[in-house]
């Protein structure tokens, strides 16, 4: 029996791409693309609990610029698995508490994270062990391109339109340093738009994308300074276009001693790569003083996807549903 002071607490991380080669527009206004996905240590708190009324309410240093009605992607992943639950046993509305730490309208899939994070809590919360994790990413997959990843975790590569997702077993850790310039977003349909804008105007005529080979044996050995050299996002051009400051942002963190910087996905997030904490203390305190304007945090990844980190006054012993593809151990690249 669900009592009324239940709650199910979800953990779930922002991603930075840290490949992403852009294909064809597709019929259904989407761009087939291949992508290596990559989870960092900037995350959403999600709480579901069951209440009178479906609603959603967000909290924390972005809270103020994410929408908390029906259009809030956690809340509409909540009510489409009800709608899956519903075959089986009555429907009880959930109000839904966002903690948001990841940046909003930043490249980083924090919508698409709280969308992963309320399917995590929601069937936890209503004991959906019939919800195998196949059916989960299909609905994940329907919300949104990046919320199947945000389920996944750790490195992997995405396809289709990223949604279909293979894990990358990768070794070791990378240190990241991010940028989010205030009052900085860019809205990604926009800046595809611009991706087909400019390449139009460069007569160029995309192929089929590939994840970078460099890039997969740089992940493969872990090596900072290979990683760094194949980082890539066919987007970036695209995003500074749009929001010129993330070139300054991006030359500014390279001269104070950044390996490698890269937009994240559409942007207009700036992902710095760095060989150590040390040095993600030196390149965060040297942007603060030097660099544009915006927020600054550290991360390290890869780090798994949504995950229950609390369930409280569960009816049963608490026992985690497993995450789809947990990641295996330590192994060679595949996908
Ligand atoms: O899947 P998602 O809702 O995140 O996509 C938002 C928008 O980004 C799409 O409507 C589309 O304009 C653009 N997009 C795209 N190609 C992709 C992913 C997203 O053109 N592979």
């Amino acid at each position: 029996m669900t009592s009324q002071a239940e709650t199910v607490t979800v953990r779930v991380p922002g991603k930075i791409n840290l490949g992403l080669s852009v294909g064809p527009l597709r019929e259904d206004g989407y761009h087939e693309l291949s992508t290596i996905y990559h989870a960092v240590s900037l995350y959403d708190t999600v709480t579901v609990q069951p209440a009178d009324d479906w609603s959603v309410h967000v909290t924390g240093p972005w809270g103020d610029r994410v929408p908390a009605d029906a259009s809030n992607l956690a809340l509409v992943a909540a009510r489409t698995l009800a709608r899956r639950r519903a075959r089986r046993a009555k429907v009880d509305p959930v109000r839904i508490d966002i903690d948001k730490n990841i940046p909003v309208a930043g490249g980083m899939a924090g919508g698409s994270a709280d969308a992963a994070a309320a399917l995590v809590g929601c069937r936890e919360l209503w004991a959906l062990d019939h919800i195998e994790n196949d059916m989960l990413e299909g609905i994940a997959a329907g919300l949104g391109s990046d919320v199947p990843f945000l389920l996944h975790g750790g490195t992997a590569i995405g396809t289709g339109r990223g949604e279909q997702v293979t894990s990358v077993l990768a070794r070791g850790e990378l240190h990241w340093v991010l940028w989010a310039g205030e009052d900085l977003s860019l809205s990604t349909p926009e800046v595809y738009a611009e991706w087909d804008r400019l390449r139009e105007e460069a007569g160029t005529v995309p192929g089929t994308p590939e994840p970078s080979g460099e890039l997969m044996a740089a992940l493969r050995r872990m090596d900072t300074d290979a990683v760094a050299d194949a980082l890539h996002n066919d987007l970036q051009d695209a995003a500074i276009s749009l929001q010129p400051v993330l070139s300054e942002a991006l030359a500014a963190g390279l001269d104070l001693g950044a390996r490698g910087a890269l937009v994240s996905g559409s942007g207009p997030t700036v992902a710095f790569l760095v060989g150590s904490q040390t040095e993600a203390i030196d390149l965060s305190v040297g942007l603060a003083a030097n660099g544009p304007h915006g927020d600054i945090v550290r991360a390290t990844g890869p780090v798994p996807g949504a995950q229950v980190v609390h369930h409280r006054n569960s009816p049963e012993p608490y026992r985690a549903l497993p995450t789809p593809h947990r990641p295996g151990p330590p192994g060679p690249v595949t996908g």
